[in-house]
């Protein structure tokens, strides 16, 4: 069954939002959850965070960053294409539910991702103050999204150009310290963010939890891809995941595998579809 693209939109440089016509995924799908896609039958497999979902018109967003072969080719692609596959949703879903307030730092694309959580945790009724970030203004992701879902938004970036001069990770020590009780702060973006984050929510009396949702290869628990350190244990991202308790990830290890995730990638999809040819999966 082939998916249709309904909408295609370059957000910020190399970073695109594409709306797909999936009515059961849309129906289905809960904050924090990924799909995989495939753009053809040869495809890699891409898991990508839901970044927003209507139940009542089957549509489900995605947003991606142009970095290897396969998202540069989706790049390529525009309304009115077809994905070969698009398979959701996966994962489990935010742990959402009314805790008081809830600090949502997203950097980078993880913007997308803490977007969908924002208008959750707000309609369950928290309080929800978010931050978020990139290296300049051009970068920033859905800054009216979030302001919108938000009931506080804080911005930051590295040169300075839009909102706080400096990194999300600033902005939220500084509330933390003002005294504001929350009970818990979600951090989404590049591992070195999540790790610096959860560093400095450490120290304070509140619940982290981070999204790790980058390195997987089926998204079924099969091939290992995504594994990681949790509490001293192999957890998978894909099926255990994708939130963890930032306070027990080993975010050196995470970093680790992600800088040989290119190569590791592409060999470990070649292994993989290398084995559904020979019926192992
Ligand atoms: S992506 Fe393969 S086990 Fe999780």
């Amino acid at each position: 069954m082939a998916y249709k693209i309904l909408e295609k939109e370059e957000i910020a440089p190399s970073v695109h939002r594409m709306i797909i016509d999936a009515p059961d995924i849309a129906k289905a799908a809960k904050a924090g959850q990924f799909i995989i896609l495939r753009i053809d039958e040869r495809g890699e497999r891409v898991p990508l965070t839901i970044a927003d979902f209507e139940k009542e018109t089957g549509k489900v967003a995605i947003i991606f960053q142009e970095m290897g072969k396969s998202t540069k080719q989706l790049a390529k692609l525009s309304a009115g294409d077809f994905l070969e596959d698009f398979v959701g949703p996966l994962g489990n879903p935010a742990d959402v539910r009314k805790l008081g307030t809830v600090i949502l730092v997203g950097g980078g694309v993880g913007v997308a991702p803490i977007y969908p959580q924002a208008k959750a945790y707000r309609s369950a009724g928290n309080k929800v103050i978010s931050i978020i970030g990139a290296r300049n203004k051009d970068l920033l992701l859905l800054e009216e999204e979030m302001r919108e879902a938000s009931s506080e938004l804080y911005i930051a970036t590295d040169d300075g150009s839009k909102g706080q001069h400096g990194f999300v990770t600033d902005i939220l020590k500084k509330i933390l310290d003002s005294g504001e009780k929350v009970a818990r702060v979600v951090i989404v973006g590049p591992p070195i963010m999540m790790k610096v984050g959860t560093g400095v929510a450490s120290p304070y009396d509140v619940e982290i939890i981070v999204s790790l949702n980058s390195i997987m290869v089926d998204g079924t628990g099969m091939c290992g891809g995504c594994r990681v350190m949790v509490d001293g244990e192999t957890k998978f991202t894909c099926i255990d995941g994708p939130e963890f308790d930032a306070r027990k990830v080993d975010f050196v290890q995470l970093m680790n595998r992600l800088a040989m995730y290119r190569g590791e990638e592409a060999k470990a999809v070649e292994k993989y579809e290398e084995e559904c040819r020979c019926g192992l999966h």
